[in-house]
């Protein structure tokens, strides 16, 4: 697979793939998310397509929480905006548009939730140092990368350019087959 092709962004189109019963079954938000999140938390949902994770993280971080859903793709924007809509959950959820080559986002943040989508951008460098930027002291990180998709040794770089940032790894959560591996930043 060439460099190109690892780094291809998700289209809008294949949006209705990402959020489905059957992703629910073996990926059930509230599941992964739950250790993570606690009540009035800020947490950034990098990559957050269709919303999929947005509103989960939204009901755990509760009334008092905020969640700011930030994605390249205005298409991947406006289904989230639908979904929230008129619900309890719009007072909680900012929508965030980020430019091809930066995140473009200056708030700071307890926790960065990143599913699923680190294989889609060229240069880690650059994201990692905006994304501990991003992060208040003592905030965490969580990535997931695809099991197939992205092999091991690409992880391990992926892991080895957070640390180099200046990330500490704290573990890696069991979410098979997924590879993931959780950050704080000091
Ligand atoms: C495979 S989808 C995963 C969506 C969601 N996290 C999930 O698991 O359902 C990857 C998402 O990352 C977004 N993305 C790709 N490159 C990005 C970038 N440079 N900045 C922000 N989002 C990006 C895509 O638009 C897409 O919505």
């Amino acid at each position: 697979m060439s460099k190109t092709e690892k780094n291809r962004v998700c289209p809008v189109e294949l949006s209705g793939s990402l959020d489905t019963k059957f992703r629910r079954l073996f990926q059930n938000p509230v599941r992964i998310l739950k250790p993570f999140i606690l009540p009035g938390m800020e947490v950034l949902d990098l990559g957050c397509g269709p919303g999929y994770f947005t509103t989960a993280i939204a009901e755990l971080a509760g009334e008092s929480g905020k969640v700011t859903a930030a994605d390249l793709q205005e298409g991947m924007l406006d289904i989230v905006r639908k979904k929230i809509q008129g619900t309890e959950l719009e007072k909680r959820i900012e929508l965030h548009r980020c430019e091809k080559d930066t995140i473009n986002f200056k708030g700071k943040t307890d926790f960065i939730f990143a599913f699923y989508v680190i294989h889609e951008i060229p240069d880690k460098e650059r994201l990692f140092t905006e994304l501990y930027a991003a992060l208040k002291p003592g905030g965490s990180m969580l990535i997931v990368e695809p099991p197939l998709h992205v092999s091991k040794s690409d992880f391990r770089k992926m892991i080895d350019i957070i640390v180099d940032t200046g990330f500490s790894l704290n573990g890696s959560p069991r979410l098979f087959p997924n590879k993931s591996a959780l950050f704080q930043r000091n």
